[in-house]
Order: C-alpha cells, then sequence, then structure tokens
C-alpha cells in the first residue's frame, strides 16, 4: 500500500476517533439502534472529510468504494429495519417520508460517483454535494427524528430492532462487497420488502412503549385489528393469518 495511504489511514483513524468522541455529546437521550446509527454516521463523516481534503485519484480509488459500501448499508439498513415501524407512529410517520426523498438523492449521488472517473472535475464537485448530503442527513436524524422515536419506542424495542439492523447492514454489505460497482441487487431486494412492510402498515395513533411488532399493533389498533382479523379469516388462507413478529 503506498505510504500516503497509509498516512492517510492514521488520519483516518484519528479523524475516526475524535468523531466518535464528538458524537458521544449528541448521544444522551439516544437509545440501541438509535446510538449505534449516530456512532456510524461519526465514522463515516470521519471517511468523508478525510477524502474530501485529497484530490489523489489513488486515495478516491481506495476510499470512495468503503464509503459507498457503508453508506448505502446504513441507508438501505435504516429504510428495511428503522423506517417502517416510524410508519406506524403518526409522530414518526413524517419522518420516514422525509428520510425516504433523502436516501433517494443520496444513492442518486453515490450512483452519479461511481460513474465519474476518479480524475474528472466532476468527481470532486459531485463528492462535494455528498459529504454535504450526508452532514444534513445525519443532523437531521440525530437532532429531531432520533430523540423523538427514543422516547415513543423506548429501550427495549430499540435494542431488539439494533440485533434486526446489525443483522440485516451485515448481509447488505457482503452483497455489496467493496469494489466500486458492487452488487446491489441484493440490496434492492431488502430494500424493495421493506417498502412492501411499510405500505401495508400505515400509521394509525400513538402507542406509548411498544415491545414488539405485533404488542404495538395490537396498542394502536385494536378496534381495527380485531376487524382485520375477522376479514382475512373468511379471505385469507390459514397460513397468512398469523405474521410472525420480528
Ligand atoms: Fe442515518
Amino acid at each position: 500500500m503506498p505510504s500516503r495511504i497509509e498516512k492517510g489511514l492514521e488520519t483516518i483513524a484519528a479523524g475516526i476517533m475524535g468523531a466518535v468522541k464528538a458524537t458521544k455529546g449528541k448521544l444522551s437521550g439516544l437509545t440501541g439502534v438509535f446510538e449505534h446509527l449516530a456512532r456510524e454516521h461519526g465514522e463515516v463523516t470521519a471517511l468523508l472529510v478525510r477524502l474530501k481534503a485529497s484530490s489523489d485519484p489513488e486515495l478516491r480509488s481506495f476510499l470512495f468504494p468503503k464509503i459507498r459500501a457503508e453508506l448505502l448499508s446504513h441507508e438501505k439498513g435504516e429504510l428495511a429495519e428503522v423506517f417502517p415501524l416510524f410508519a406506524r407512529f403518526v409522530e414518526l410517520a413524517p419522518f420516514a417520508k422525509r428520510h425516504d426523498s433523502d436516501a433517494n438523492k443520496l444513492e442518486a449521488l453515490l450512483d452519479e460517483l461511481t460513474s465519474l472517473p476518479y480524475t474528472d472535475a466532476r468527481w470532486t464537485r459531485r463528492f462535494n454535494d455528498l459529504v454535504a448530503a450526508v452532514d444534513r442527513h445525519a443532523t437531521e436524524e440525530e437532532n429531531v427524528f432520533f430523540p423523538v422515536a427514543s422516547k415513543i419506542l423506548g429501550r427495549e424495542t430499540t435494542k431488539k430492532v439494533l440485533e434486526r439492523y446489525e443483522a440485516t447492514k451485515k448481509r447488505i454489505m457482503k452483497s455489496l462487497g467493496t469494489g466500486a460497482k458492487g452488487d446491489a441487487n441484493g440490496a434492492q431486494r431488502v430494500e424493495t420488502a421493506a417498502k412492501r412492510r411499510s405500505l401495508t402498515k400505515p400509521a394509525e395513533r400513538t402507542a406509548p412503549r411498544v415491545a414488539t411488532r405485533k404488542s404495538a399493533k395490537k396498542a394502536a389498533t385494536p378496534g381495527r385489528a380485531k376487524a382485520k382479523r375477522a376479514g382475512a379469516s373468511k379471505k385469507a388462507p390459514a397460513s397468512k393469518k398469523k405474521s410472525s413478529p420480528r
């Protein structure tokens, strides 16, 4: 590995430690998956800042695939495991919609960067746009979405969501590989399934605290759930009546 990349890595390691320390201050009040996601923001921000400071194509070819895989797996993990849960609470549902639009913009920027040569002047401009977009994403989530969601969902649920998020992110990361192009198909499948789930569970009203999706659904809409069950028993086959809690 060239020495300037090694030097870059040392700076990155120091940057990550700094970003994690800085993030620590913002973590009070965040629990489970939200605390973890905020830490991930700090880590990827350190990589982004490091790469923004350089125009070396070799460092770009070394770091950009890692940043891309990290950002895509983070976004798609959130889309699969975190935001479908938001869609079930009136206070959180608007956050899920806003996140969907931000995630699309972020992905379009990553696609454009992937298609451009590292030596192209447009690469620098688009990368600066990416840094700004990630900063907006992280700031909004950490200052607005996550504190409210931590309060509404409670410690126990956010811990369970963290386990699911980590497993999903690992799966997506594997499907992406670390190549610049990666294989986005696996990630796409996870996202599509998540969107399907969020569309079938619209926001109704707030349940103060939930432990699982099943109990949340029961607490939030007892009348509707009962009516749905009665309807389902007429139309759906027996195997579709029970959807196992995740
Ligand atoms: Fe995030």
